[in-house]
C-alpha cells in the first residue's frame, strides 16, 4: 500500500480520536456543565484547516486517478460542503460563547451531534468505497504523483502539533 493511502487511514484514526474529544465536551454541554471551549476550538479549526486544505485535497486526487464514479464524487462534494457549514456553524457558536454570549445548550448539543455524524459517514464512504477502488486500480506511478502531493501538503503543516496533542486526551 503506498505511503499516502496509510497516512489517510492514520489521519482517519486520528480524527476519531479528536470527535471522541470533542463529543466530551458536547456531553458537558449536554448535562450542564461548563465546557472546555479552548478544546473545542482546538478540535474545530482542525476540522477546518488541516481537513479542507491538507487532507482532502489529498483524497480528491486520489479518487480521481482512481476514476471514482460520478454518483460517488457527488455524494463526497456534498460531504464536503456539509461537514463545512456544520464545523463553521458550531466554530462560530464556540466563539461567541467565548464572548460571554448566550446559545441554548440544545443547539450546541444538535450541531455538535450533526458534526461528529457527518464526518463519520464520511470517513466510513471513503473507506469503503474510496480506498479500495484505489488500491485496486492506481499503478505505481499514480500512487507515486499522490505519494509526491501528500509529502508537499503534510510538509506545510509540520506546525501545527497542537490539533494531534488532543489526542492525548481521548483516554482521559
Ligand atoms: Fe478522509
Amino acid at each position: 500500500m503506498a505511503d499516502a493511502l496509510q497516512e489517510l487511514d492514520r489521519d482517519h484514526e486520528d480524527f476519531r480520536a479528536l470527535l471522541r474529544v470533542l463529543e466530551k465536551q458536547l456531553e458537558s454541554v449536554r448535562v450542564g456543565a461548563d465546557p472546555d471551549l479552548d478544546v473545542m476550538e482546538d478540535v474545530l479549526e482542525c476540522c477546518e484547516a488541516y481537513v479542507e486544505e491538507c487532507h482532502h485535497p489529498i483524497e480528491d486526487l486520489v479518487h480521481a486517478l482512481a476514476r471514482g464514479d460520478r454518483a460517488l464524487g457527488g455524494e463526497l462534494r456534498e460531504d464536503y460542503a456539509r461537514m463545512h457549514a456544520l464545523t463553521h456553524g458550531l466554530l462560530a457558536v464556540v466563539r461567541d460563547l467565548f464572548q460571554d454570549a448566550i446559545r441554548p445548550r440544545e443547539t450546541i448539543t444538535r450541531i455538535g451531534r450533526q458534526l461528529v455524524a457527518a464526518f463519520c459517514n464520511h470517513m466510513q464512504l471513503e473507506e469503503a468505497r474510496v480506498f479500495p477502488a484505489a488500491r485496486a486500480t492506481l499503478s505505481r506511478r499514480q500512487w507515486a504523483r499522490i505519494d509526491a502531493l501528500s509529502r508537499r501538503v503534510r510538509g506545510q503543516w509540520r506546525v501545527a502539533p497542537r490539533w494531534f496533542d488532543l489526542r492525548e486526551a481521548r483516554q482521559s
